[in-house]
């Protein structure tokens, strides 16, 4: 049985850190309101000259250089990102491009802040249905571009920034100790969509938009969405909360995250956070997260670890795999 195994990881940040306290001088907050109510103490925000896909070629060229890998060796280019640098071509061709790849194929995946459990699903079908060996998948945004810099329900929220990582075709044997991709589990439910939009687009308003979210609302759905997901992934694969080596979940808001791991029995010891370092940095937060933690020896070859995301449509999923 072929698996998807995880070859390589990498990640890229901005230059520019912005605090909580840089923030009390554009909007009425303070790190005080932040800090209690999502976790976030800082985040990174694109300057000139970066983009999603300059981020994301980043993100790339770190994920090959930790698998020993080139472009020439890829076969396949899935970024996820709801910030693409133009409404079109796909920001992913830009990367392709940009790592003077010309074999293969690119493209994007849109499912907001579950863009990259969707995008790694898509490898996986890919590399399962044997039409790809190597498959690169990135999440990279630039949310700050659609921030409204007035509104501090959402703007403080948010951050940029790009992770990867490369999946590989190998054996497995097909039970739960084979390395790599041991199940997805997708959903959508377009009646929220919404609670957490962008007001514009070219074929509606013709501009870009601004993100409109009612937080309430998605805080409520949220857990609720993302225990769903996990107890999926655990029936689909006969395994429990206490199989588990790490959880690492889309970086939204600490009190999320607390509150999925405490409904499903999960030890905070085997939950990854960096929502304090990176803010929601929306599909890019799983791989960011994945590479702060698999860079500081946490994570492990062999590892079990469980990845989800809940975001915009809305959209949720997770994914279960062997490091
Ligand atoms: C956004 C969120 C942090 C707001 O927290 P909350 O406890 O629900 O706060 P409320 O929206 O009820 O607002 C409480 C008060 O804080 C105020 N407030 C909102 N943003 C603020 C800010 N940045 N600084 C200071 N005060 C703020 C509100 O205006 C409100 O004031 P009022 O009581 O005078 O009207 C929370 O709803 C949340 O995390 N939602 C999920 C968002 C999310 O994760 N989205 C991405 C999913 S991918």
């Amino acid at each position: 049985m072929i698996r998807s195994v995880v070859r390589g990881f990498g990640a890229a940040l901005p230059k520019q850190v912005v605090t909580n306290a840089d923030l009390e001088s554009r909007v009425d907050t303070s790190d005080e309101w932040i800090v209690q109510r999502t976790g976030i103490r800082q985040r990174y925000i694109a300057g000139e000259g970066e983009t999603t896909a300059s981020l994301g070629e980043a993100a790339a060229r770190a994920a090959l250089d930790n698998a020993g890998l080139t472009a020439a060796d890829l076969d396949l280019i899935i970024l996820a990102t709801s910030t693409p640098d133009n409404t079109f071509p796909a920001t992913a061709v830009n990367i392709q491009n940009r790592l003077g790849m010309h074999h293969g194929a690119a493209f994007d995946v849109q499912a907001v802040c579950s863009g990259f459990i969707f995008g790694v699903t898509t490898a996986d079908a890919y590399i399962r249905g044997g039409l790809a060996k190597r498959v690169l998948v990135i999440g990279a945004e630039t949310f700050s571009r659609l921030l409204d810099w007035t509104d501090r329900t959402t703007c403080v929220l948010f951050g940029d920034g790009a992770g990867a990582i490369i999946l590989e075709a190998q054996e497995g044997t097909g039970s739960n100790s084979d390395r790599g991709v041991l199940t997805t589990q997708l959903r959508s439910d377009g009646a929220h969509r919404e609670k957490l939009y962008v007001d514009g687009g070219p074929s509606t308003t013709g501009t870009v938009g601004h993100l409109r979210m009612e937080g309430r609302e998605v805080f409520k759905h949220a857990v609720g969405m993302i225990t769903d997901v996990i107890e999926a992934a655990f029936a689909a694969t006969g395994t429990t909360a206490d199989d588990l080596d790490w959880l690492v979940p889309h970086q939204a808001n600490r009190r999320i995250i607390d509150g999925s791991a405490k409904k499903l029995g999960i030890p905070l010891e085997k939950v990854v956070v960096t929502v304090d370092l990176h803010g929601n940095t929306s599909a890019a937060s799983i791989p960011l997260a994945l590479n702060v933690a698999a860079s500081d020896g946490r994570i492990k070859k062999g590892d079990l670890v469980l990845l989800e995301a809940m975001g915009g449509g809305f959209t949720w999923g997770s994914v279960l795999l062997r490091w």
